[in-house]
């Protein structure tokens, strides 16, 4: 008895430790993790845009999938979404060579593209499930010049990338709006937005619209049965009222037949 009794005494006095150490590091862990953010850059996703979704799904199969899979559709689950026949999906954007059925992978084989990046690209329908949209589209348009990054560009959202800036073509190149901030903590110099350097091959407004549909497309694919549960959401809302009538009917009539204990007793006097 006495030997369980100091093995629970020894217990609850680990117990008091662990918890009073707890509270001296957490409160210095969460002040270390302290970092200056940039804003993100909100952005209206339309799933019934089928313009935009269309235009997006270019982009993102012929310039993302170089590196990025997209595993969650194939891509004649793709033609459904767009609204296109396979005829027209083929025509107009294609399966870079394979079959209209097949899951949408990366052509680039996964050594090669760790050898020139150094790691390996994840799944864009994982990272578009992961982020929200508005911290897409900051990313996709916040790359900037860093001469210190083996690329040559950082980015404002996700501080050394290793995702080259495959926009440049398009965006032309950007310099960093700098601020003296924390990042995990210390004292750094951090990017919070960035301001054209060069102009690429689109317009300002052009590549904004290019972007924003890429993120439309990546949350389509992500979330593939919203527009489903949208159009479910107001029938089962109204299918649970119903239910809730029939059960207060029900419930009135059960209890109307329940003799209770008051109208006994004035039965019973009668
Ligand atoms: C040259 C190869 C390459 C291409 C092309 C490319 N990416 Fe990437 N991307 C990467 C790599 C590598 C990473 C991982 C970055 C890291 O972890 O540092 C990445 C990461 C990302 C992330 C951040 C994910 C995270 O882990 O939080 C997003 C978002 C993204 N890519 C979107 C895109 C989109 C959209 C396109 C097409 C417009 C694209 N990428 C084209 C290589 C590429």
């Amino acid at each position: 008895m006495k030997h369980l009794i100091s093995i629970r005494g020894s217990r609850l006095l680990l117990l008091v430790l662990a918890t009073g150490l707890l509270g001296v590091f957490c409160p210095r862990a969460s002040a270390s993790l302290k970092t200056t953010q940039a804003p993100l850059k909100q952005i209206k996703i339309d799933l019934n845009n089928k313009p935009a979704l269309r235009n997006g799904a270019l982009y993102t199969l012929h310039v993302c999938t170089a590196c990025h899979s997209l595993q969650a559709v194939r891509y004649s689950s793709l033609s459904q979404m767009l609204g296109m026949k396979k005829s027209e999906f083929m025509h107009d954007i294609g399966t870079n060579g394979r079959h209209f059925h097949d899951l949408i992978t990366s052509n680039m084989p996964p050594a090669i593209i760790h050898a020139f990046v150094g790691t390996t690209p994840p799944d864009l329908t994982d990272i578009a499930r992961r982020h929200s949209p508005a911290w897409l589209y900051t990313y996709l348009t916040s790359y900037y010049v860093d001469p210190s990054r083996p690329s040559g560009v950082n980015n404002a959202v996700f501080h050394n990338t290793s995702m080259p800036d495959v926009f440049a073509p398009y965006q032309g190149l950007q310099k960093p709006v700098m601020v003296k901030g924390l990042r995990y903590g210390s004292p750094a110099e951090v990017a919070i937005g960035v301001k054209p350097l060069s102009q690429g091959s689109m317009t300002q407004a052009q590549f904004d619209r290019t972007a924003r549909d890429i993120v439309n497309f990546l949350y389509a694919v992500a979330h593939p049965h919203q527009q489903e549960r949208e159009r479910l959401g107001p029938w089962f809302l109204g299918l649970f009222v119903l239910l809730s009538l029939l059960t207060y009917l029900i419930y009135r009539i059960y209890w109307g037949r329940v003799i209770t204990s008051k109208e006994r007793w004035w039965r019973s006097v009668k």
